[in-house]
């Protein structure tokens, strides 16, 4: 389902406009997959997601969402970062200048929604170690589903073929409720684009808002 674009991918408008990334953030089950991959098709876009965009963050993802280790959190911190890195590098930033729209599943807010306000490290830090990462690169607009803690244990647990609770997964509901708080003061802090819906919807009726949205916000990028 994932690209594996690790050895390049054909970019062939290299005098197009620069393409737009758009991030879909909330906790675990709040509907992002499902979301950025109805967007990534409307936009004719590129779809990604983190960690794992890369073969090489495929290898980290495995590591890092795996429960046989027992990572510290500055470990599981620098693991993320390493992934971004290596994606924004390789993969993200390539695309965007060809003029290829991306849309990825989590960027940078995650960092500091987990590590930062789910496993307590400074946030100040985790800002500046995504400013090193990725340099001037940033989400053109970042999408919070916000979805009660509940209701994502219930949906991520009811997933089809329901595989064993990851690292994250296991942590549970008090974790979990950090993390959602964290991702509502992030949206509200207003550094960045963000926009906020209510993941209680309908998938259609989320897809047909988060459109309008992007439509709104990038005239003509909606079936460009
Ligand atoms: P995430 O990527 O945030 O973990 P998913 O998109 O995988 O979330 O969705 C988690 C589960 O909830 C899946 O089984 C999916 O089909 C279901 N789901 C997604 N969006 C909705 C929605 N708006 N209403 C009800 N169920 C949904
Ligand atoms: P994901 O595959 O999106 O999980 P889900 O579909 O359940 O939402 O993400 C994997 C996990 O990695 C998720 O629990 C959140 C975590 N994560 C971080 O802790 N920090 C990060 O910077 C990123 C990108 C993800």
């Amino acid at each position: 389902m994932w690209p594996d674009p690790d050895g390049g991918s054909a970019l062939d408008n290299a005098s197009a406009p620069r393409g737009r990334l758009i991030a879909f953030e909330g906790i675990d089950g709040s509907g992002k997959s499902t979301q950025a991959r109805l967007l990534a098709d409307r936009l004719h876009g590129e779809l990604t997601r983190e960690p794992g965009g890369t073969e090489f963050g495929a290898a980290i993802r495995e590591i890092v969402l795996s429960s046989a280790t027992a990572l510290g959190p500055q470990a599981e911190a620098l693991l993320m970062l390493a992934d971004r890195s290596h994606h924004a590098n390789s993969y993200i930033g390539p695309l965007l200048d060809s003029g290829r729209h991306v849309v990825t599943d989590r960027f940078a807010a995650s960092t500091l929604a987990y590590q930062g306000y789910g496993r307590g490290l400074d946030l100040g830090l985790l800002d500046s170690l995504t400013s090193w990462v990725l340099g001037e690169l940033r989400a053109d607009l970042n999408i919070l589903i916000d979805l009660p803690v509940k209701e994502s244990l219930r949906r991520a647990n009811s997933r089809p073929g329901g595989s064993q609770a990851d690292r994250f997964e296991s942590e549970g509901t008090e974790f979990l409720t950090k993390v959602s708080q964290g991702f509502r003061e992030i949206a509200a802090s207003g550094t960045e684009s963000w926009l906020v819906v209510d993941g209680l919807g309908s998938v259609s009726d989320i897809h047909d808002e988060i459109c309008r949205e992007v439509e709104n916000r990038f005239p003509g990028i909606v079936g460009r």
